[in-house]
């Protein structure tokens, strides 16, 4: 049984040149078919979840459906699933997408928050990652969504470009910050096969900074934004009291959810799924009453520990000893085994009265902790 959803609306206007996210362009018929399939899938699902706490309907665009489509995904979602008056729903939204009248549509359906993909504040930035706004369209879409009641907003930044400086990383944080979001979250740019920054940076025509201007950018932004309110609570995101992410939580904590749309992963009384990429064939499938899962897989007794604490290693506060416990019927130094204690010696876990947590140290080594976890 879930309580959680991930919807995926695959539309983008263009491609960004770094992502390898399962998006596509816009078609208006394509994206009536594939409501239509939406709907059929919702209701594959709807005897699977206990009234809803968490709805993430992300993308791809999701925002750049027009107002009457996204009245008919809420209304789907409504006819479906019992949805608690204190669910967190989410959707993501491109700056230079939204309009006072899709912003009042969501705010009506119940959406209470929005993530504005930003990455940086440099319009040649933007231009070079192949983004498709400028940073006057984000202050526009973030002042509008402002106007409209939102209050929990979410900025996402990236770091780590290409001939991105550490001044120009200072200065996208710094007006981020005097625009007072209630949540930010900030990704170093990873190379991600079959982009076109894949092939660039593979014949040596990407400048990306050093490793250590990297780990420096990284350093600043836990600094700064620590220092002006935001708890650093994930490897990645930042919030203002009382506004973690719940939805993403759900990941973090391994819980279950369901994944809906093209592409979707979800995870369902320990199976993990995942759902056709392809727009035509995900409409094709569910025309027939069948869920669109290409691949699923029941976890083992281990990998489902393994990833647990994986998951939960990301955040600040680490796994919680008494959840894991009761989990798995046993305590995780048992699980751990001789690493528990060469990862403590190392200084990359340090055990709190509650918690086992990543150290500053093991927070910045985190990738090869998590490769070491998983073999
Ligand atoms: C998949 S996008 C969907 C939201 C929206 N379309 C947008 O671009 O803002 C969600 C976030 O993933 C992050 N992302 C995408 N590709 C990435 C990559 N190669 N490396 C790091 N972060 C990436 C970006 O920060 C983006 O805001
Ligand atoms: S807009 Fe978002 S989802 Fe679409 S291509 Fe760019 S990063 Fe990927």
């Amino acid at each position: 049984m879930a309580s959680s959803i991930y919807l995926h609306i695959p539309f983008c206007a263009t491609k960004c040149y770094y992502c390898a996210f399962n998006t596509y362009p816009f078609h208006k018929e394509q994206a009536k078919d594939y409501l239509v399939a939406l709907r059929e899938e919702m209701a594959l699902y709807a005897p699977r979840t206990t009234p809803l706490s968490t709805i993430f309907i992300g993308g791809g665009t999701p925002s750049m459906l027009s107002a009457a489509a996204l009245t008919q995904v809420f209304a789907d979602l409504n006819a479906h699933f019992q949805i608690r008056a204190d669910a967190e729903i989410t959707v993501e939204c491109n700056p230079g997408t939204v309009d006072a009248e899709k912003l009042n549509v969501m705010r009506h359906a119940g959406i209470n928050r929005l993530s504005f993909g930003l990455q940086a504040m440099q319009n040649e930035t933007l231009k070079q990652l192949g983004r498709s706004h400028t940073v006057a369209d984000f202050l526009h879409s973030y002042q509008l969504a402002r106007d409209c009641g939102f209050d929990n907003i979410n900025i996402d930044l990236l770091f780590a470009l290409p001939k991105q400086t550490m001044a120009e990383w200072q200065d996208t944080l710094t007006k981020v910050i005097s625009l007072a979001p209630a949540h930010i979250s900030v990704y170093n740019l990873v190379m991600e096969e079959a982009t076109p920054f894949y092939e660039w940076w593979k014949a040596g025509e990407l400048p990306l900074p050093s490793e250590d201007t990297e780990a420096d950018m990284f350093h600043y932004a836990i600094e700064t934004l620590t220092a002006r309110g935001y708890e650093h609570y994930e490897i990645c995101n930042f919030a203002r009291p009382n506004r973690t992410a719940k939805h993403n939580l759900v990941y973090w904590n391994n819980q279950a959810c369901i994944g809906l749309g093209t592409g979707a992963c979800g995870y369902i009384d320990g199976t993990r799924y995942a759902n056709t990429r392809g727009i035509a064939d995900y409409i094709d499938i569910l025309q027939r009453g069948i869920k669109p899962v290409t691949h699923a897989e029941r976890l083992t007794e281990q990998a489902e520990k393994a990833e647990t604490l994986m998951l939960a290693l990301r955040k600040r506060e680490g796994i919680s000893l008494a959840a894991y416990q009761e989990r798995f019927g046993e305590e995780i130094e048992t699980e751990l085994g001789e690493i528990y204690g060469e990862w403590i010696d190392l200084g990359l876990l340090e055990r709190t009265e509650t918690h086992l947590r990543l150290t500053n140290r093991g927070l910045f080594l985190a990738n090869e902790v998590f490769v070491e976890l998983m073999s």
